[in-house]
């Protein structure tokens, strides 16, 4: 997979999480989902902050795209840690979780549309490759640090 791949996969899994998590009913089954979405999450913004958005500054097309961008990962952020306090029983978890929801989708939706379609124009093969090698080792390391910490 070249890197593009490689971040539109997370988002539908991302996305797929979401909608398991409007259809569940059950406090610890949602506990569970929310868990997985923190954890798919952080991990994404993480390793796109280590790898594609460092490089993008490198290039005119797409420099001036990383700081909103990194701004929207602040907010998700945010909300992550709000609904990390919470339990599914909160009167306000679901409305927070939709919350995070729309932030998620708004930031996908431009990096779909804009910043992923400019990253292919701008870089050439090679540096495509190599992007994708360092988002999969990112990844992964940062994967078993998460996985060893909880
Ligand atoms: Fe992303
Ligand atoms: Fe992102």
């Amino acid at each position: 997979m070249n890197v593009i791949e490689l971040i539109k996969s997370d988002h539908r899994k991302v996305e797929s999480l979401f909608s398991e998590m409007e259809k569940a009913k059950d406090p610890k089954k949602m506990q569970k989902l929310f868990d997985e979405i923190y954890t798919e999450l952080t991990l994404h913004a993480k390793v796109e902050e280590l790898t594609i958005y460092p490089t993008m500054r490198n290039y005119d097309e797409t420099h001036d795209m990383v700081e909103e961008a990194e701004e929207e990962h602040t907010e998700v952020k945010e909300l992550l840690e709000e609904l990390k306090s919470m339990r599914p029983s909160d009167s306000e978890f679901m409305a927070t979780i939709e919350e995070l929801k729309d932030a998620v989708q708004h930031h996908v939706e431009e990096e779909e549309s804009e910043i992923l379609p400019s990253v292919s124009d701008s870089m050439d093969e090679q540096e495509m490759k190599e992007l994708a090698k360092e988002f999969q080792e990112a990844k992964s390391k940062l994967e078993k640090e998460i996985s060893a910490s909880s």
